[in-house]
């Protein structure tokens, strides 16, 4: 029986520390507001974008909402970045991907000022976090680095096998555990033997976007496996990149789909604004 890693219960835990260090803040006068904006109306950013703007009630920050038709152009999504940089109320900008595909979504992240990149998706962070500089952590791999050490899981010198290579999540969580002192291997769909390497994990975080893709036999007996996946089964259930039911027995710990690594993701969006809002 594998430990389950509450990712709602240790999402909340942080939220509630992050309302406290919102209302110190508000006592000493500093406030600011969170900026999000989406382009179009695709059913899974809407909800994500709700879950947002309600994580940031609950921590009491402002939210500016800016929903934009499908039809903006590239120009006037890039003129009101250019607005909310300006802004000294606005402490953090997020765009919600992915963009329609008129719009280059490589110009809008790099035209977010740094000090606002919230997502940490600005070259500017990317850089600092693969040499060890301060700056905005990509929040999914953040969260994925505090469910492990909230559930007291040491990463020290553990073989930490990573699955998919996006820049939102594969590169930057081998950078985050290796700064942790992880020995990395990050795996992708062009890996020779997979299935070999994965079963060498201590703890294997698996981020490939594919449905119920990984089974017991990617899996060493006693592993912690961490499934940032998120999808709908033919019940239209939530699942994720993992099989469950068949992994769970083999493992040491798991995080479920839902309720695993989903919430952590906000959770640490709102742990970015309120850094923004300390600097
Ligand atoms: N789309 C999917 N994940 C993310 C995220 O973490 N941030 C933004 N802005 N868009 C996303």
């Amino acid at each position: 029986m594998a430990t389950i890693i509450d990712g709602k219960r240790i999402s909340t835990e942080i939220k509630d520390e992050l309302r406290e260090k919102v209302a110190k803040l508000k006592e000493q006068g500093i406030t600011g507001a969170l900026a999000v904006i989406q382009v179009g109306a695709d059913p899974a950013s809407c909800v994500y974008v709700r879950n947002k703007k309600r994580a940031c009630e609950y921590i009491g920050i402002e939210s500016l909402s800016y929903e934009l038709p499908e039809t903006t152009t590239e120009k006037e999504l890039l003129d009101l970045i250019d607005k909310l940089n300006a802004d000294d109320h606005v402490k953090g900008i997020l765009v919600q991907l992915p963009l329609p595909s008129h719009i280059d979504e490589n110009a809008v992240i790099k035209s977010i000022a740094p000090s606002k990149d919230v997502d940490g998706f600005h070259p500017e962070n990317v850089g600092a976090l693969f040499i060890g500089q301060p700056g905005y952590v990509s929040c999914t791999p953040a969260g994925v680095i505090q469910l492990l050490k909230r559930s007291q899981i040491s990463i020290e010198g553990k073989n930490c096998v990573i699955m998919g290579r996006s820049n939102i999540v594969g590169k930057p969580m081998a950078a985050l555990m290796l700064r942790e002192n992880a020995t990395v291997t990050v795996t992708h769909s062009r890996t020779i033997s997979l299935q070999e390497i994965c079963k060498q994990a201590d703890i294997l975080i698996v981020a490939i976007g594919k449905k119920e893709f990984v089974d017991a036999s990617y899996v060493k007996e006693g592993a912690v496996v961490i499934d940032v996946g998120m999808h709908r089964d033919e019940n239209n259930k939530l699942c994720g990149d993992v099989k469950y039911a068949e992994v769970e027995p083999v493992a040491s710990a798991i995080t479920p789909v839902p309720g695993g690594v989903g919430p952590m993701t906000i959770a640490m969006l709102m742990n970015n604004c309120v850094e923004s809002m300390e600097r």
